[in-house]
């Protein structure tokens, strides 16, 4: 059976356009792949977050993650942190990793660009422990999003250095695991683009449904159709491909006719809207509070991903360090 991992940051909620747009199709993998879902903590101390937020941000991930429907018996779902064997896999990788490619890293740049009085040797190198990431367990697929498929190819291109190194064919190439075009891309509500951290813009599945219906009776939209079968400005749009995503057909074909003849009333298609996605949201937060208030689950859960993960990662690292020459006196 093929392995699948991806890493999660370990910072900000699940919106809806995380949970429709990747979360329900790791959910799809568990039946078919062996997977691997990390928080990806390690990663994120390039930020210096607090120490108690740190903390609470890992907890509210797993949380979402298995409220979500990731089943921790099926798949490995663990904490990076809880693995060291990621670190020493990490540390000799660097050895195989030239400081000119590393800065060439378009992720790099921007760094440099965006934060030029931190331009830490861990921001250098995050594309290294990406790929000790992947790469521990031997992973086949790693669905990312575009925005990692530079640092997908640096894992391939390092992961290709050692075995020809070393003469030998241990490592699979890892592939991006695009889910080809049914990948739903979930629209914000500021009339642009898609859901993002962008301030105002998202649905977080932890939305109480107060804020739910503010959210989305503030929503843009426009002055709406002065002819019949008039063509759609984009926030219109993105509010039916929403209402697509959450609504009944029915409701859909309500509403789009409504359009098409000029009748619609933007408020009376955003109060359905709202009351179709807590539909969607209320189960899910009620579950994600559920199990942040139990700790003992979240706790065993962790264990039990560290357990599978840290079988995993040192079977890999004995054979690496057989590999490179190391071996016992
Ligand atoms: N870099 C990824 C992101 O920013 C997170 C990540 C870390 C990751 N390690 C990974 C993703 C390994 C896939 C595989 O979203």
């Amino acid at each position: 059976m093929e392995t699948v991992l991806s890493g999660i940051r370990s910072t900000g909620n699940l919106h809806l356009g995380n949970y429709y747009g990747a979360v329900t199709n790791f959910v799809r993998m568990q039946e078919d792949y062996n997977c691997f879902f990390f928080v990806a903590d390690l990663h994120s101390l390039t930020t210096y977050p607090k120490p108690a937020d740190l903390h609470a941000n890992v907890k509210s991930v797993l949380a979402e993650y298995l409220a979500a429907g990731i089943d921790p018996e099926r798949s490995t779902l663990y904490v990076q942190s809880d693995v060291p064997e990621i670190s020493e896999f990490y540390l000799l990788l660097n050895m195989n990793a030239y400081v000119g490619e590393l800065e060439r890293t378009t992720t790099f740049k921007e760094k440099v660009r965006s934060q030029p009085d931190n331009v830490n040797a861990g921001l250098l190198t995050y594309p290294v422990l990406m790929a000790a990431d992947i790469i521990i367990h031997r992973s086949n697929k790693v669905p990312v999003g575009k925005d990692q498929e530079q640092n997908l190819e640096m894992t391939r291109k390092f992961a290709k250095r050692f075995n020809s190194m070393y003469g030998v064919e241990y490592f699979p190439m890892p592939e991006p695991f695009n889910f080809g075009k049914e990948l739903l891309k979930v629209p914000g509500l500021d009339g642009q683009g898609k859901m993002g951290k962008t301030a105002g813009n998202g649905i977080y599945l932890v939305d109480e449904p107060e804020l739910i219906r503010k959210k989305v009776m503030r929503a843009v939209t426009d002055a709406g159709p002065t002819k019949p079968n008039q063509k759609m400005s984009e926030p219109i749009r993105n509010l039916f491909t929403l209402m697509e995503i959450v609504s009944t057909a029915d409701t859909v074909a309500h509403f789009r006719e409504q359009y098409k003849t000029c009748k619609i009333r933007y408020g009376d298609m955003k109060k359905q809207l709202a009351e179709d996605i807590i539909k969607v949201c209320n189960p899910l937060r009620e579950r994600i509070n559920a199990i942040l208030a139990d700790e003992a689950y979240i706790s065993k859960a962790a264990a039990m991903g560290r357990e599978k993960a840290r079988a995993s990662a040192s079977k890999t690292l004995k054979d690496v360090r057989e590999i490179i020459g190391f071996r016992p006196f």
